[in-house]
């Protein structure tokens, strides 16, 4: 078949180019010289130079110079009329740019003569500029957040964006790749079910046939593909799309995709090395090569050292328990508390001399913030004369304070930071400052990545107040084997073969080893609190399954979204989605959520009464 532009496609060019374009614009090069051909895309930017005008023509690959010279019968006068984000076709013949534009653009050594403009389609005045070239790229990044989510297909069309999209293409096939070469099966879950604890509100979906019944959409097909191992499939992956109704932030949608996988017969083990060869495709997939096998920290570890289950490691500062160190202190903050059941944690900062006190009250509201009653600080000095400063000084006298700095290993001229509380809060409260510090001193440097496991999770998260059991992460994880003993009286304390992947201070991911014997399964819903009748009415298929003949299995899930989000080097997930949802769960393009015609209420029974005011 000949295209209706008879020309045939560029060398390489993907079959998606054919029948009414023979080229990318944005691969243009010094060998298509003197080819002739016919391109599609979108005004960029358009300069009339009186005989001459300059259009810059975009689609998904990037953007070419066109020129339209005075003679090219109709061209001129079309070219005068094309605004911005004009839809228009483009013929023509590739040749060497005079003046090079390479830094600009891929493609500046290169132009294309036109020979025929055609217009597809004209835009209305688009409310943003959608180039990045130049200096409209600063205009480009003022514009709010609210508008470009309005028009997302605007914004869509700028090339960083198109060039996020074909990474999240390109490491979703590479890592289904990986994982399809591993052995595991891809298998789709429902998205219509009952309700699976992730700790989350459920999004519910009334029956019509069922009036007053509803299905919830999966925060995670946790449940299911367990059933699916319990089923014989041994390996199996899903890239699941979740739903989970909680307070959003910057690394956190309502609906977001997991790449969710399960194994049967495995240990940690073995679901690391398939996680790891995953991770590698993806990052690989956005041009950086990851080493691998990541390196293993327990939980405890993790939280002792940097009081977080999901460290940084892209710099050290560790922090240090010196509640015995301080024990007789003369400073009655930190004295005596272990006595207290408390514990006094402290980090010395090398290259912090310049804190000034506006810095140093930042990071005490930081540990505030994170349920610590202060921060006390301690400037130390090489200066002989006054070689200690701050407000706990005066109550550390003789060789307190060096003794101090010998336990932290601590050089003169190191910031003091220390924090007093219950165990698990004085650690995350620190670990939030070391953060900040690490955030203040640069530390956090880009294009680098620091991977970890995080291991051994407790089973149970228990309320340092109240007391009060919760699962850490969900009930379905294995208690670790030396720990099944304490299950009944200190289950506070079981470990449970529970693993996070961790990335530069993100959570990539979370899994275990699971539990694949009734028994414990039973036990562990009862230390929750739930009533035998409770289980049964809501895991109750579940615990029949697990009845028949479950094989040891374990996996984990990774957010998909978080991962092109560090891949990309941007800080906000609403980047690496193509219809992302505000802080307050809607959509502004199509202003969604709305209401519903009253008939369709009428037909699932419901009624909706809103509060007064
Ligand atoms: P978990 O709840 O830890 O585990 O979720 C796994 C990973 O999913 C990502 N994630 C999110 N991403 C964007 N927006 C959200 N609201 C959001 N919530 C979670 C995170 C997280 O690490 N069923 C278990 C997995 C298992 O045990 O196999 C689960 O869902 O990156």
């Amino acid at each position: 078949m000949t295209a209706p532009h008879g020309l045939s496609p560029l060398p390489g060019g993907s079959p998606l180019l054919g029948t009414l374009r023979s080229a990318w614009c944005g691969e243009l090069r010094l060998d298509h010289q003197a080819a002739d051909v016919a391109l599609c895309g979108w005004v960029d930017g358009v300069r009339d130079r009186g005989g001459i005008v300059f259009l810059n023509l975009r689609d998904r690959t990037g953007l070419v110079q066109v020129v339209v010279e005075e003679g090219a019968a109709g061209a001129i006068e079309a070219a005068r009329e094309l605004r911005a984000e004009w839809c228009v076709r483009v013929h023509g013949a590739v040749r060497p740019r005079e003046v090079e534009a390479k830094q600009e653009l891929a493609t500046g050594a290169v132009e294309v003569v036109a020979t025929k403009i055609e217009v597809l389609s004209r835009s209305a005045v688009p409310p943003f500029v959608v180039s990045e070239q130049g200096a409209r790229a600063e205009a480009a990044d003022a514009t709010s957040e609210e508008l470009r989510l309005q028009y997302r297909y605007l914004e869509l069309r700028r090339p960083r964006m198109q060039e996020i999209f074909a990474l999240r293409h390109r490491a979703v096939l590479a890592g289904r790749k990986h994982l399809a070469e591993a052995g595991l099966l891809e298998i789709e879950t429902p998205i219509l079910f009952k309700s699976t604890p992730e700790g989350a509100r459920d999004y519910l979906v009334p029956s019509r046939v069922h009036q007053g019944s509803f299905y919830a959409l999966p925060q995670s097909p946790q449940v299911l593909k367990q059933v699916l191992m319990i089923s014989g499939f041994d390996g199996y992956f899903q890239m699941a799309r979740c739903f989970r109704d909680e307070d959003l932030r910057a690394n956190r949608q309502p609906e977001f995709t997991q790449m969710d996988l399960e194994m049967s017969f495995c240990t940690e083990d073995d679901v690391f090395r398939i996680t790891e060869g995953y991770v590698q495709a993806l990052w690989s997939a956005g041009g950086y090569e990851i080493s691998a096998p990541f390196p293993r920290m327990s939980y405890a570890e993790a939280m002792e050292k940097y009081g977080s289950d999901k460290p940084d490691l892209r710099f050290g500062l560790e922090m240090q328990d010196v509640t015995d160190a301080v024990a007789k202190s003369g400073f009655s903050v930190i004295a005596g508390a272990a006595e207290r059941g408390e514990r006094v944690r402290a980090l010395a900062v090398p290259g912090a001399e310049d804190f000034s006190r506006k810095d140093l009250d930042a990071l005490t509201d930081t540990a505030k913030r994170h349920g610590l009653k202060g921060l006390a600080w301690i400037k130390t000095s090489t200066d002989s004369e006054k070689p200690f400063a701050g407000p706990p000084v005066k109550f550390m006298e003789g060789d307190e304070l060096p003794e101090l700095m010998t336990t932290l290993g601590a050089e003169p001229g190191a910031l003091l930071l220390i924090a007093v509380g219950p165990p698990r809060r004085s650690a995350e409260g620190l670990g939030a400052v070391r953060l900040a510090v690490g955030d203040k001193l640069g530390l956090q440097g880009t294009g680098e990545f620091k991977f970890l496991w995080v291991t051994e999770f407790p089973l149970y998260e228990q309320d340092e107040d109240t007391g009060e059991l919760a699962p850490a992460h969900h009930p379905f994880c294995m208690p670790q084997e030396e720990d099944l003993h304490l299950l009944d009286e200190e289950p506070h304390r079981v470990r449970a073969r529970g693993y996070d992947l961790v990335c530069n201070g993100e959570e990539l991911g979370s899994g275990s080893i699971r539990v694949h014997r009734q028994d414990i399964q039973a036990k562990i819903f009862s230390k929750l609190g739930l009533s035998d009748e409770e289980a049964r009415e809501k895991f109750g298929f579940f615990l029949d399954a697990l009845a028949h003949g479950a094989p040891p299995h374990g996996g984990l899930a990774l957010g998909l979204d978080r991962m092109i989000m560090i891949i990309a080097g941007t800080d906000s997930l609403r980047d690496v989605i193509p219809f992302p949802k505000t802080a307050s769960a809607t959509d502004l393009m199509a202003d969604c959520p709305s209401r519903v015609a009253q008939a369709q209420l009428d037909e699932l029974a419901l009624k909706v009464e809103l509060p007064k005011d």
